[in-house]
C-alpha cells in the first residue's frame, strides 16, 4: 500500500521566496509543495503539504494524524518550534513516525532558536538544507515505512 505522508508547515512559511531569502532561500511555498510531491512519487509515497499561520488549525491537523489519517509526518512548526507546549503535547499523541525539519539550521542562529519544544518525540531531525531538508526527511520516512 502507498504510504501517506503529510507535511505540516507553520507560520510565515507561506511567504517563502519573499521571506528573508538569504536564510530561507528563493524557492516559494508552491515550489516546496511541488518538490515534495515529486519526491514522494519517486519514493512511492503520496505526499500532501499544508501550511497555516493559525496554531488552532495546526493542532487540528496533528489530531487528525494522531487518529490514523496518515502513515508518517514531516513537521516544520517554524516559530512554534521554540514556543509551543500545545504543539509538543499534540505531537506526543502521535504513534506514527515524524521528522522535524527546518530550512535553516536553528542551532547556528539566535539562542532562542536553540530550543525545540517539538523535537523530543521525533524519529529524526533534518535542518539546514533549505527545501532539501524536506526531501531528505521524505527519504528517511521511506526507509522507515518501506524498509528494503
Ligand atoms: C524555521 C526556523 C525557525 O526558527 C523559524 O522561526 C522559522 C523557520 C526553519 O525552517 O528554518 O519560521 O523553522
Amino acid at each position: 500500500m502507498t504510504a501517506r505522508i503529510l507535511v505540516l508547515n507553520g507560520p510565515n512559511l507561506g511567504q517563502l521566496g519573499a521571506r528573508e531569502p538569504a536564510i530561507y532561500g528563493t524557492g516559494s511555498h508552491d515550489d516546496l509543495v511541488s518538490e515534495c510531491v515529486a519526491a514522494g512519487e519517486q519514493l512511492g509515497m503520496s505526499v500532501e503539504v499544508r501550511q497555516t499561520d493559525d496554531e488552532h488549525a495546526y493542532l487540528g491537523w496533528l489530531h487528525e494524524a494522531a487518529q490514523g489519517a496518515v502513515d508518517g509526518l514531516i513537521l516544520n512548526p517554524a516559530a512554534w518550534t521554540h514556543t509551543s507546549v500545545a504543539i509538543r503535547d499534540a505531537a506526543a499523541m502521535l504513534s506514527i513516525p515524524y521528522v522535524e525539519v527546518h530550512l535553516s539550521n536553528p542551532l547556528a542562529r539566535e539562542e532562542f532558536r536553540h530550543v525545540s519544544f517539538t523535537a523530543a518525540g521525533a524519529t529524526g531531525i533534518v535542518a539546514g538544507f533549505g527545501i532539501g531538508s524536506y526531501l531528505l526527511a521524505l527519504r528517511g520516512l521511506a526507509e522507515r515505512l518501506q524498509p528494503r
